[in-house]
């Protein structure tokens, strides 16, 4: 077993109560990518205590930023007196895979770098040609060897730029290889990723000059500076996704608090599906369930659908309900791999392509499982929660890399769950 503990479940005890919902992952990130293209200093709040940020802070340190994380206020303040000439090295670089949108921000204020190339991960190959081919349309040379991403950039341009599908780091990277560049950008079929609105939001507050944001269609004048300014980071909406699909599933009556509920609509709407009360406030929503509930079928698209980081907490409470429920994943296509793990606490599942069948009506029984990435390691907590018995979560790193206590949240609703 690994040294980053196990969380030990007793299933079964309803959850009641309040929870807060963290700051955002994926909104974080590329928050903090964007202290590349201005020197100064850039003050974030509501910042999770996750792996991740972490790791990427490790990344713009390596290119001579400068960082203070007070956790206890969960405050970052990055300092950037200048971004140096070095690469990041390959230990910190594949750490986290998403230093790739340190892509955009680094052409466009230094004009060179050198990133190892970032392999998949269990969920997916994860390719990054559409990341590329838009590096290049803005002026960069690109070429791959030895498995490293060698670019260089004279001089950013803008360009008109159409993406053949919806992706969300590959639309960060453009917006922010594009606030700097001479000229306008105009990128078409972008993201729709409230994160990515986020990212727009501190980029105008620093100066840069972008339109239609929320929309497919972004047009960005590029500036010949920006300003570091202080932003709060917006609520994590599949940690909420999380909570209100956990609640669903174990029973009990909890009110989610800090988040629009507009941003989890298309999982609240199947949860009401399956027969879950739901109320919805201005920036909170309550959750009230008797613990039992319909199948309903899901089709992971990008947003504002049914988002793919939730698909693996909804599939483990489909193992309960009440008839089949048909999951179709349509973003990565190895985002099952709960299902092997939630087999052995008795559910049927079959699974063929990127089709999942869920029989439910099943009780599971807790047993020993281990994690595989961090969407699925939520699952398996939520499993355990229902379970009859002990239910034993192991590789718990993936949990921390995108969750800041789960499992204390939790036991602040009522659940029989520890970590050690
Ligand atoms: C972001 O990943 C999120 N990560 C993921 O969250 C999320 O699952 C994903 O968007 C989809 O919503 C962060 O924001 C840090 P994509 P990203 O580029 O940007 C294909 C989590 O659990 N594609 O939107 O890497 C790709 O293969 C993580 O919090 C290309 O083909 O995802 C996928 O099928 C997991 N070529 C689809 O697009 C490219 O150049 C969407 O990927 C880029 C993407």
């Amino acid at each position: 077993m690994n040294n980053d503990g196990r969380i030990l479940i007793c299933g079964g005890n309803e959850l009641n109560g309040s929870v807060c919902v963290n700051g955002s992952k994926n909104a974080i990130l590329p928050l903090l990518s964007t202290t590349l293209l201005a020197e100064g200093t850039h003050t974030f709040t509501n910042v999770p205590d996750i792996s991740d940020v972490g790791g990427f802070l490790e990344v713009l340190q390596c290119y001579g930023l400068k960082f203070f994380w007070d956790k206890s206020k969960k405050k970052i303040t990055v300092i950037n007196e200048g971004v140096n000439e070095e690469d990041v090295p390959p230990d910190i670089a594949k750490k986290t895979r998403v230093s790739v949108i340190a892509l955009g921000p680094l052409l466009s204020v230094r004009g060179h770098v050198k990133l190892p190339y970032p392999g998949g991960c269990g969920i997916g190959n994860r390719p990054i040609d559409l990341h590329l081919k838009a590096m290049s349309k803005m002026g960069a040379s690109i070429f791959i060897s030895n498995n490293y991403i060698h670019a260089i950039c004279k001089e950013s341009r803008g360009a008109v730029i159409d993406f053949i599908l919806n992706t969300v780091t590959g639309t960060q990277n453009v917006i922010s290889a594009a606030v700097l560049s001479k000229g306008t950008t105009t990128l078409t079929n972008a993201a729709l990723e409230p994160e990515i609105v986020d990212q727009i939001n501190y980029l105008i507050k620093m100066g840069a000059k972008i339109r239609g944001k929320g929309s497919r269609i972004l047009v960005i004048d590029g500036v010949s500076k920006l300003k570091a300014s202080t932003y709060r980071v917006m609520p994590d909406r599949v940690e909420a996704a999380t909570l209100a699909i956990a609640i669903a599933g174990v029973g009990g009556n909890v009110v989610v608090k800090n988040l629009d509920p507009a941003y989890i609509q298309s999982v609240l709407l199947r949860l009401e599906a399956c027969g879950v009360h739901v109320e919805r406030g201005k920036d909170f929503f309550k959750i009230k369930s008797a613990g039992q509930f319909d199948a309903s079928n899901i089709t992971t698209l990008p947003y504002p659908r049914f988002p793919t980081d939730a698909q693996a907490q909804f599939m483990a409470i489909m193992c309960k309900a009440k008839g089949v429920s048909i999951i179709e994943e349509t973003i990565f296509e190895n985002r099952f791999q709960q299902v092997p793990e939630l087999q052995r606490m008795g559910a049927d599942i079959t699974v063929k392509g990127s089709i999942a069948v869920v029989r439910g009506g099943k009780s599971l029984s807790g047993a020993e499982v281990g994690s595989t990435d961090i969407r699925a390691a939520a699952s398996l907590i939520i499993a355990g929660l229902m379970a009859e018995g002990e239910t034993v979560v192991n590789n718990l790193h993936y949990l921390d890399r995108g969750y800041d206590q789960l499992d204390v949240k939790f036991k602040s609703l009522g659940a029989d769950i520890i970590r050690e």
